[in-house]
């Protein structure tokens, strides 16, 4: 049976993966060291999965506890979730972000190099294509320019890292995967997007207003070019991406493989503020103001080639999403 590290296993992306994981017969092992995240995530995996991974409280900046973990086991592929994604706050503190994502990566990859561990999965964002000239974006695109904040710098710097890996080691594989806007949770409603930090993303902000712990929503700005105003995303939900993972570590081979997972379809603010109200059937207070610094109009992905290639798509919705959503908060 294959063994699977998943670091930041007990975060919103990678716990909703292991769920995916565990339904292919995967021995996995997390990796987390709790900054963002409980280790309540691995009750709840075995309550949905009736399996329960291995645990490591351990920092990816601490190399020497992290190489200990890969002396204990040994992985045949690494999934790498783990690392800071506040993107205001990676404005405000860019050494934090540049020495956690960058730096706990390189360290990751010193320590599968030298124990013979040559797979890995990397968990990209949209982020590093920067402003097109299309909101339309597929993976022929160019990244790095135009990147507005340090926490999709480190993205970018990371998939840069893994392209000089891959070209130094003929054996090595990795799949890049550039997520659009993860939204949503497991039907069951046992997990969720439940940050420590302060939420940046929409769908976290929605979720408090709902509970009452912040007055309104801010809707930065509806004066853009789109149909209503507001700024339009590829909201994914988080099933369907977990699914995405699966399927390309089936198809992993030497070399760097990288996908969109997106649904190919664009949301606004405001549609998703409607469908919100729709599965909660209540008002959900908001305020128009100004923009926000670096956000873009509009932007969604072109999922064809992993539809191609991994034959992977997406199939559930933003209202699916929404009605998931609800499931979790009235389970909290
Ligand atoms: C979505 C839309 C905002 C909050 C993020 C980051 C990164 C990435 C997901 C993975 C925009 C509007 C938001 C609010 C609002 N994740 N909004 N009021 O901006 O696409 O960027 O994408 O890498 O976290 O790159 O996501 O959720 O912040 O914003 O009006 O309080 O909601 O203007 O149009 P975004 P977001």
């Amino acid at each position: 049976m294959k063994r699977i590290l998943v670091t930041g296993g007990t975060g919103y992306i990678g716990s909703h993966t292991i769920i995916e994981l565990y339904k292919r017969d995967y021995e996995i092992d997390v990796l987390d060291n709790l900054y963002n995240s409980k280790i309540t995530v691995l009750d709840k995996l075995e309550k949905i999965t009736d399996k329960r991974p291995g645990f490591y409280q351990v920092d990816l900046c601490d190399k020497e506890k992290l190489d200990k973990v890969f002396a204990e086991h040994e992985y045949d592929i690494v999934m790498h979730f783990a690392g800071l994604k506040a993107v205001g706050e990676s404005v405000e503190q860019p050494l934090k972000y540049y020495e956690n994502n960058v730096g706990g990566t390189v360290n990751l990859l010193e320590c599968m190099q030298k124990h013979g561990v040559k797979k890995i999965v990397f968990s990209s964002s949209a982020t590093v294509y920067g402003e097109q000239d299309t909101p339309k974006y597929d993976e022929s695109m160019s990244t790095g320019m135009g990147i507005t904040n340090p926490y999709g710098e480190t993205k970018h710097v990371i998939e840069e890292i893994l392209k000089d890996v891959a070209e130094s080691d003929p054996e090595f594989e990795a799949v890049i995967l550039r997520y659009f806007n993860p939204v949503g949770n497991h039907p069951s409603g046992l997990l969720g997007e439940d940050p420590n930090d302060i939420p940046n993303n929409l769908m976290p902000i929605i979720m408090k207003v709902s509970r009452g712990e912040i007055p309104e929503l801010s809707v930065y700005g509806d004066d853009y070019p789109t149909p209503d105003g507001s700024g339009i995303r590829d909201y994914i939900h988080v099933v369907d991406l977990a699914r995405g993972h699966v399927a390309a570590i089936e198809k992993m081979k030497p070399g760097v493989l990288i996908y969109n997972l997106g649904t190919g379809k664009g949301t606004s603010v405001f549609e998703m503020i409607k469908a919100f109200e729709k599965a909660s059937g209540r008002k959900l207070p908001y305020k128009v103001v100004g923009r926000r610094a670096g956000d873009l109009a509009e932007m969604y992905a072109d999922p064809a080639k992993a539809e191609k290639e991994l034959d992977w798509k997406t199939e559930l919705t933003v209202e699916d999403a929404m009605r998931d959503t609800m499931t979790y908060l009235n389970n909290l």
